[in-house]
């Protein structure tokens, strides 16, 4: 991480416990700090383009005012921002489960539009694939649900309204991964408001725009964070915490033009230097959970491609809880080279069929490969040594099955559906 920030050309230093203790960390941590401050305070002000913005959003606790109020006046911000060469960033993969039909229309481009759908069949597959239960104990959430949502794809669509109706997505981000140009980029991203807040701040953002429903008190210690709200009962119990009053437009006292420019011009006060409502309140949440996953999710993976004289071919592959070999092929033959033949079946370890050479071992679809003797993130995948090779993994087993059924290597029960089920597996339940 300090090499990272070094190359920025910012001052940077690292401190680590081991060797020193506690105390003197601390003593040393702070003498840096003081000088760092003291570095900070000669920094002077000075004009910059408006696209030199880079201007992040993300919502939270949605209730039905903000489909209807808070995020289309983030949308109308985007909108007038957008022309004008700023850089942009929306999110919150899980939450526009339902708005995948409105993605790719608004993608730049046909790459985009495909990226951005994958990113959202990919978040939701590990989402469900780590959560014990199903997505329904998390979207819409106790919460929204409170304030009025009844279906994940209601607040889906009122989450969307953030990015307006005239910015096209230009590209697609990793989380924490910092844009290449200009216009509005979609981060596949968590939708944990102080998580999402903190990779757009890694990302390089400098402004946050949170609309909120039923008040939402988050802040971040990088990235002032603009709250706004339409709920009127929020804005009159949590007033302290909310920055840009919209309540009136449920009222239609208030334009959303209106609503778009006060926001605007809450944006450049804050870039200006004035501390937002979360600041002032000394709120600094941070949390770096998928900054580190980040920096830990590749796997270099080696795939014997061809027949018995072919070569190893190297792919990147990102990495995930509970992922297993045989999804590290599957990525790779669905995202990265459609041509990669393999063989599977029953995916859980019971037919052999995925049989392969993982780190020149026989094995069969192995969980968390790099638990399993490949601590550096390698992968070595070939075909099974004793096989003859068809293409890539896939061996010819007629061989092996010929010798199986001759040493008769197959199950053969005594046993019938007529027999007594209880004595059958009386022995099981002893
Ligand atoms: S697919 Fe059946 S054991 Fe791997």
């Amino acid at each position: 991480m300090v090499e990272g920030i070094k190359q920025t050309g910012k001052p940077v230093f690292g401190f680590g416990i081991e060797g020193h203790g506690d105390h003197e960390t601390i003593r040393r941590a702070s003498q840096k700090a003081k000088e760092l401050l003291q570095w900070a305070s000669e920094l002077r002000r000075e004009q910059r383009p408006l696209k030199d913005l880079w201007v992040s959003t993300k919502c939270g606790e949605s209730d039905t005012t903000s489909g209807c109020g808070a995020n289309p006046t983030v949308g109308n911000a985007f909108d007038k921002l957008y022309p004008h060469g700023v850089t942009l960033v929306f999110g919150e993969t899980t939450e526009l489960t339902g708005a995948s039909t409105w993605s790719p229309r608004a993608a730049g481009t046909t790459q985009c539009a495909r990226s951005s759908s994958s990113c959202s069949t990919a978040t939701r597959k590990s989402s469900i694939a780590t959560r014990p239960a199903n997505l329904m104990d998390s979207q819409p959430t106790k919460g929204n649900i409170a304030g009025g949502l009844t279906t994940i794809e209601e607040k889906a669509l009122g989450n969307i309204q953030k990015i307006g109706r005239k910015c096209l997505v230009d590209g697609v981000l990793d989380k924490a991964e910092t844009p290449t140009g200009p216009g509005l980029w979609f981060m596949d991203s968590s939708s944990a408001a102080a998580e999402m807040v903190t990779l757009c701040a890694a990302a390089g953002y400098v402004v946050h725009f949170f609309p909120t429903g039923q008040g939402n008190v988050i802040g971040n210690p990088i990235l002032p964070v603009i709250k706004l709200c339409a709920n009127p009962r929020t804005v009159r119990t949590m007033s302290e915490h909310i920055d840009v009053d919209v309540s009136g437009l449920l009222r239609k006292e208030l334009t959303p033009d209106q609503a778009g420019d006060q926001l605007l011009e809450c944006m450049f006060r804050t870039a200006n230097g004035r501390l937002t409502a979360a600041e002032a309140l000394g709120h600094r949440e941070f949390v770096l959970n998928a900054v580190i996953r980040v920096g830990l999710s590749t796997l270099a993976v080696e795939v014997w491609r061809g027949g018995a004289q072919g070569a190893f071919q190297s792919f990147e592959v990102p990495r995930h809880p509970s992922q297993t070999v045989l999804d590290v092929v599957t990525y790779i033959q669905r995202s990265l080279d459609a041509t990669l033949a393999y063989r599977f079946a029953c995916r859980v370890g019971m037919c052999g069929s995925c049989a392969m050479s993982v780190n020149w071992r026989a094995a069969l679809d192995l969980p968390d490969p790099c638990r399993q003797g490949c601590p550096e993130n390698k992968l070595v995948i070939g075909p099974l040594r004793n096989l003859p090779v068809i293409r890539d993994l896939v061996t010819d087993m007629r061989g092996f099955f010929d010798k199986w059924a001759r040493a008769k290597g197959s199950f053969e029960g005594t046993k019938t559906k007529r027999d007594d089920f209880r004595a059958r597996t009386a022995r099981f339940r002893r």
